[in-house]
């Protein structure tokens, strides 16, 4: 076990949150989906301390950074003792990906703390196992947008991930709360439980995903947002038959559509959070306007951000 002396070493890492694009529910199964990341940050500071100390921002302990913690000490040998403060600069329930941005702002950061070289795949594996140690389920893409950032395609447990980050700008998207808080773990074992009982129409929805995903991402780096957007809505239909949206999702995605974007639908895992339109500009006013009209929060997302960094 190796024991570092205390060091008056402070380590400040961030990460961004995502939004998913394209292929909710179905990357879960070996599909591939379209990730993006955004500038809604989360940070984590690390020092040597003489026992452990988290400091989070609700004062509740985060079981993301525990379990992060066990595992890199099990993994690299560690016991030393560490000082631990989370903050983000956004509020966690809009979903946009907060608990695997702050494992790995963590993780990096304990790596930094520690001076173990670690690429950017060796964080993802050690990030990825977190999250199914603390979730049980889950593809893996929130992970891998929060530490390459940019935009992503991205495949089931990292088994291929493709920046395409260099073809695209920040995306003309609108970006809406639906007021209510999303359950990842349970939305992805109702979609499972579907799969169970309805095998054939769920995986014949699933390949339709894949072919959403693998089509559409021609039409992203080709900037053809009129045509992306057709796309989103055929997805959006797709995740209101493994029944994830709500109510309130619908009608914020249709007052999208009314209002002149290309294409609308919610974003992740449904049940709430956020969902999100493709829009031409000149009509962003309009569309915002619609949106809280509905009763949605307009957040002011920009894509294709910067991955972890240490600040
Ligand atoms: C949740 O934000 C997105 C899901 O596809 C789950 C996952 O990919 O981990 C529902």
């Amino acid at each position: 076990m190796k024991t570092l002396k205390h060091e008056n070493k402070k380590i400040t890492v961030s990460a961004p949150g995502k939004l998913l694009l394209l292929g909710d529910h179905a990357v879960v199964y070996g599909n591939p989906c379209l990730v993006t990341a955004v500038n809604y940050r989360v940070f984590a500071e690390v020092s040597s301390f003489k026992r452990d100390e988290f400091i989070f921002p609700d004062g509740n302990k985060s079981s993301f950074v525990e379990t992060a913690l066990k595992l890199f000490r099990n993994t690299f040998q560690i016991e030393q003792k560490v000082r631990v403060k989370t903050w983000a600069d956004y509020k966690e329930s809009y979903g946009l990906g907060s608990s695997s941005a702050v494992t790995v702002a963590f993780v990096k950061a304990l790596a930094e703390l520690f001076s173990i070289t670690l690429s950017k795949k060796e964080l993802f594996n050690l990030c990825y196992d977190v999250v199914l140690k603390v979730q049980g389920v889950g593809s893996g893409f929130d992970i891998a947008a929060a530490i390459w950032g940019g935009t992503l395609y991205f495949v089931t447990g990292g088994k291929k991930i493709k920046p395409y980050t260099e073809f695209i700008d920040n995306l003309p998207l609108v970006v809406a709360y639906s007021g209510s808080k999303g359950n990842t773990a349970e939305l992805v074992k109702k979609v499972a439980q579907l799969r169970e009982e309805k095998k054939d129409l769920v995986n014949e929805l699933f390949a339709e995903s894949e072919w959403i995903v693998n089509t559409a991402r021609d039409f992203l780096i080709a900037k053809s947002y009129q045509s992306l957007g057709l796309y989103m809505n055929n997805n959006h239909h797709l995740l209101q038959q493994f029944a994830v949206s709500t109510p309130k999702l619908d009608e914020l995605v249709e007052a999208a559509r009314k209002a002149g974007a290309y294409g609308a639908k919610l974003s992740g895992a449904g049940g709430g959070d956020c969902m999100i339109a493709i829009i031409p500009e000149e009509k962003r006013n309009d569309i915002e306007t619609a949106l809280k009209n509905a009763g949605g929060t307009i957040l002011s997302v920009v894509t294709n951000e910067e991955g972890v960094r240490i600040e």
